[in-house]
């Protein structure tokens, strides 16, 4: 499904005359009248009652009941997919080839938002320091460059057998700082120590396509990160393009993915992806179009961001409450500098 074979017919037949202009979206970084605070409780007491219940329906093995009622991201079909292709990670000229050569663009992309963001340079490691969270690690094909970079990475996935394959690989090299679980977002949002406002960053590359829940997924991404935390999200845009090219004619004409790998109602535009995380408390700094060359099997960024792209957000530090603000100060110098993150 990320093979060359996919990327060729998908990236080689699209037109960059029918791409959407939307090469760098920049957002206000606050919004009047939105109280971070507010939304945060009545989300953590819902998550909390169905973290109950997901705890004890571990994504591979128990049954998930219905999206909404659970609050899960988890979409069985999808994990069953994957288990179906745990073994097939580090195969470079496999299955996930496309996702392997995606290096080259994510992990710079990442690396320099989070210089940017963070400032301090550490040469040789310029991620020291940082503690990032992977979401959708799958075999660490992402987890592994970044922890190389210095950051203190933890990859999660729900698929076992795939975290089985990250762990191996990583054994490999014995400096290597990264760990895995197989677990979901959720879950590890609702553990106090390891989870709640514990990361500097949020990765999710090639994920959100897989979901069951982005509603929960943009909560949870925000509950698991610092104040100031980026998160960064590579993803398919929902357009005809990729309904004509991803769909019918790949799944459905020339059969060259399974029928039903791909959920076009699972594609996600920009546009409707920046207004999820802006409600979840996130303001999008930029928004780029990535593009896969069929012949040399490379990425390149692009204007268009018509099939794929990639998003970095960063966490809104919250607003005071006001009645608090006023309680804790009595100068008006105390509130200008409370009231600006
Ligand atoms: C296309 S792969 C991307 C893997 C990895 N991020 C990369 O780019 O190399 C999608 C991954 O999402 C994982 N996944 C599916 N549902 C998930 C969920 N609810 N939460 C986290 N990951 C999930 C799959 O198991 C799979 O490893």
């Amino acid at each position: 499904m990320y093979s060359n074979r996919f990327g060729r017919l998908v990236l080689g037949l699209h037109s960059r005359k029918q791409a959407a202009v939307c090469g760098v979206v920049q957002s206000a970084a606050g919004r009047s009248g939105f109280s971070w605070t507010a939304v945060c409780e009545q989300r953590t007491l819902r998550l909390q009652r169905g973290a109950c219940l997901k705890s004890q329906q571990h994504t591979m093995h128990r049954p998930i009941s219905a999206r909404s009622a659970s609050q899960t991201t988890v979409d069985p079909d999808e994990v069953r997919r994957f288990q179906s292709l745990a073994t097939k990670w580090w195969d470079e000229q496999g299955e996930f080839a496309a996702l392997h050569a995606m290096n080259d663009l994510r992990v710079p992309f990442i690396r320099d938002n989070l210089l940017c963001v963070h400032g301090a340079y550490h040469p040789g490691k310029p991620l020291s320091g940082l503690r990032i969270l992977d979401v959708g690690c799958g075999g660490g094909l992402l987890t592994e460059p970044l922890g190389r970079l210095g950051a203190n990475v933890l990859g999660i996935d729900p698929v076992e057998h795939s975290i089985g394959t990250a762990q191996l690989h990583s054994s490999y090299d014995p400096d290597l700082q990264v760990c895995y679980r197989a677990c979901t977002l959720e879950e590890l949002s609702a553990e106090e120590e390891q989870g709640a406002g514990q990361f500097d960053a949020v990765v999710a590359s090639e994920v959100v396509e897989h979901l069951a829940d982005l509603e929960t997924f943009a909560f949870c991404c925000s509950l698991v990160l610092k104040p100031g935390g980026s998160l960064f999200i590579t993803t398919i845009n929902k357009t005809k393009l990729s309904y004509a090219l991803g769909i019918v004619v790949a799944e459905q004409l020339l059969r060259i993915v399974p029928r039903g790998t791909h959920d076009w109602e699972k594609f996600i535009s920009p546009v409707e992806l920046e207004r999820l995380l802006e409600s979840n408390g996130f303001s999008v700094q930029s928004v780029q179009g990535m593009l896969y060359n069929p012949v040399s099997g490379a990425w390149s960024w692009t204007d268009s961001t018509a099939i794929n792209y990639a998003l970095h957000a960063v966490k809104l530090r919250d607003d005071p409450q006001p009645d608090h603000a006023e309680e804790s100060s009595s100068h008006p110098e105390d509130h200008t500098a409370a009231s600006h993150s």
